[in-house]
């Protein structure tokens, strides 16, 4: 081996597959990437934004604090308006203490969030909890930071009977997340082996859950914090539940995305389900992260997070360490959308966007997919989950996927959305389908041509 001077950290990190997968799909032009989760280009908020940034410039007085560094927690302006938002959501009180925004923290994006409360919370060894399949980008802080994973699975992976396409059943039956039963097997299992204290914490993408689509209910959220407070004796240290709701502000609803948007439709209410923030208990067990980035501008890059004590001292040092700060400019620009009232209009315009875009990826796959294919659909969010015939894997090195690629269309394959656990086999036959940022006409052709190569070797 080469001598090097690069950390643990350094020489554990490979290039992460969320970074391939957006090199290929900028790289070829020709190619039709149903894999990255970018958003829509279409309806990105370029006039809006450019009519922000000029309220936020107009004069020295606004402009020179947006220009200016901020507070390393974030802007308050933006930390109150996100606290109201998030109150509207859950349908609370302003003075809800678990809402407060006393507790809520701007981040980089989401993901800088939950790469910071990885690193406040786990050592080397330790363990996180993840729903079987989950967000792979996730996986890949867990891997580089040389944490455990295990997997519990969700009640549709184990349930054959409730996904909207199985041989011409196209009823979607409930599907409300994670499999509790399961959780309280792993959470006994880890125990008996003695490695319960390495327990930190469980993540959940709780709202048309990338990759599945599936939306946890409120129930299950009450479930899982139930069990996870059972076993904090034996581990001898709460077990967080982190709840990423990145996904939350994207319910389908009908309706024409191009017409205007109504002031009885700019009223966003309370969504599907409540958030974990609403369990009894929950104000210092969980760790709710949220993200502008999906109902907004990805390059925008603004998350957000609210987080129990002593997780929101030890975070907001650490992001001292890291940046000290989100960019004012562009909370800011996020302040004012909210204020403005354009935030909420723009959202009501993408949410109809996305039901339209699910619905023509919806009939394609319907028309071009083999009839033995599972598909999975969501009420919201960026994506379709198919699984093939278990003999037929879909990974990386895979027929289906080298073929798919040189027919210049991508997935992502759903074994690099699985953690390495080494209690249960990785599946590789299932393929995550994003509807976010192709064209219509992509969406029918990146299918079509899909299709074609499933047929070919199904
Ligand atoms: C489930 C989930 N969480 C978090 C993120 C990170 O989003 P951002 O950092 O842009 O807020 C993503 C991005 O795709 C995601 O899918």
């Amino acid at each position: 081996m080469k001598p090097s001077a690069l950390s643990a950290l350094g020489r554990r990190t490979t290039l992460p597959p969320i970074s391939w997968l957006m090199h290929a799909a900028l790289s070829r032009p020709k190619l039709i990437s149903l894999a990255a989760g970018f958003t829509d280009n279409a309806t990105l908020p370029v006039e809006i934004s450019r009519r922000l940034l000029n309220r936020v410039l107009r004069s020295p007085k606004t402009g020179r604090p947006a220009l200016q560094y901020g507070i390393t927690a974030g802007e308050t302006n933006l930390r109150q308006l996100t606290a109201r938002h998030l109150q509207k959501l859950d349908g609370v009180s302003v003075t809800s203490k678990s809402h407060s925004w006393e507790r809520l923290m701007i981040t980089g994006g989401s993901q800088q969030l939950l790469y910071m409360t990885m690193e406040a919370l786990c050592d080397e060894g330790d363990i996180v909890l993840v729903e079987d399949p989950t967000y792979f980008v996730f996986l890949s802080i867990l891997q580089s930071r040389g944490l455990r994973a295990r997997g519990v699975g969700s009640l549709f992976a184990r349930n054959r009977a409730c996904h909207w396409r199985n041989n011409g059943c196209k009823k979607a039956l409930e599907r409300d997340g994670l499999d509790l039963k399961h959780l309280e097997t792993v959470l006994q299992r880890l125990k008996k082996s003695g490695e319960l204290r390495r327990v930190k914490a469980l993540y959940l993408v709780s709202y048309f859950q990338n990759p599945t689509g599936v939306t946890t209910s409120f129930e299950k959220k009450c479930g899982i914090l139930k069990l996870l407070r059972q076993f904090e004796r034996a581990a001898g240290h709460p077990i967080y539940l982190i709840e990423d709701a990145a996904y939350r502000e994207l319910p389908f609803v009908r309706g024409r995305a191009d017409l205007p948007v109504s002031r009885a439709e700019r009223q966003l209410g309370p969504t599907i389900a409540p958030s974990a923030l609403m369990v009894p208990g929950a104000v210092d067990r969980v760790i709710y992260t949220g993200t502008y980035s999906k109902p907004y501008a990805p390059g925008a890059r603004v998350g957000f997070g609210i987080l129990p004590e002593p997780l929101f001292t030890t975070v907001q040092y650490i992001k001292g360490n890291h940046d000290f700060g989100t960019a004012n400019l562009l909370q800011q620009l996020l302040a004012s959308a909210l204020e403005t009232g354009l935030y909420d209009r723009h959202v009501t315009k993408i949410q109809k966007r996305y039901a339209q875009k699910a619905q023509v990826m919806k009939r394609a796959l319907a028309e071009h997919f083999p009839s033995n294919v599972e598909i999975w659909e969501a009420g919201g969010g960026l994506y379709f989950w198919a699984r093939l015939p278990r003999h037929i894997p879909t990974g990386v090195k895979s027929k289906v996927f080298q073929a798919a690629l040189k027919n210049d269309v991508l997935y992502v394959p759903g074994e690099i959305c699985y953690a390495d656990d080494p209690s249960r086999r990785k599946p590789d036959h299932e393929m995550r389908l994003s509807f976010g940022s192709a064209s219509e006409a992509d969406i029918r052709e990146g299918i079509k041509r899909l299709g074609k190569v499933l047929r070919k070797l199904l």
